[in-house]
């Protein structure tokens, strides 16, 4: 299977997803990364890419007229590689109607935090500004709300007093890539089904 991942950042999440497929083959693995792009310049993430060879590509709203002409372009950008199956790890924009129509149901988000609590941009801020006890990171299908979509996979942390912000995501990211890591390997070995709400991988 051929992904295309998506990054706003540091790109751990997509380093995480190299270096599985690096380990296992991406016979084993059952897919490769065929390209990576982002919304903007100037990131780790791109480094990442660059550094494992892979072809990347930078699409930034400003560049374009409207935010649905930004939408197409991304859309279209990503098609150019031909994916079987897109990975939003930690890219920071909502795409809209066309992006979702050419790759809904074969567009992953990861989301650091026990959606449906705290979703949005500041997930894991919020979980500990509530005073969760626990939360957690989730990977989901993205549909046409923001971190709504169908529910794959999801992993509980636990939220330590002394914990800020950064030392709670640190700690998040580590069930989170592992996460990625497997959901994204079952999807490409074993397909999926949405029932519903419901996902299943046999
Ligand atoms: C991840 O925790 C993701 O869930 C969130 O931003 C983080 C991205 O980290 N949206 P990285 O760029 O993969 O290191």
């Amino acid at each position: 299977k051929r992904l295309v991942v998506l990054v706003s950042g540091s790109g751990t999440n997509l380093q995480a997803l190299l270096d599985a497929i690096e380990e296992t083959g991406t016979g084993e693995y059952g897919a490769e990364i065929v390209a990576v792009g982002a919304d903007r310049d100037g990131i780790e993430g791109l480094a990442r890419a660059e550094r494992a060879g892979l072809p990347t590509f930078v699409v930034r709203v400003k560049d374009h007229a409207t935010r649905e002409e930004w939408d197409a372009a991304l859309a279209a950008a990503v098609a150019d590689h031909r994916p079987d199956l897109v990975v939003s790890a930690g890219f920071m924009k909502i795409v809209g109607k066309e992006f979702l129509a050419r790759f809904g149901g074969r567009f992953v988000n990861t989301h650091p935090a026990l959606l449906p609590s705290f979703p949005g941009a500041h997930g894991v801020r919020d979980a500990l500004a509530y005073g969760a006890k626990v939360t957690g990171c989730t990977v989901h299908f993205v549909d046409d709300g923001v971190d709504t979509g169908p529910i794959i996979a999801q992993g509980v942390v636990e939220i330590r007093d002394e914990d800020d912000e950064g030392a709670l995501h640190e700690r998040i990211k580590e069930v989170e890539r592992r996460l990625l890591v497997d959901v994204v390997g079952r999807i490409a070995r074993n397909g999926y089904r949405i029932e519903g709400r419901k996902v299943v991988i046999p």
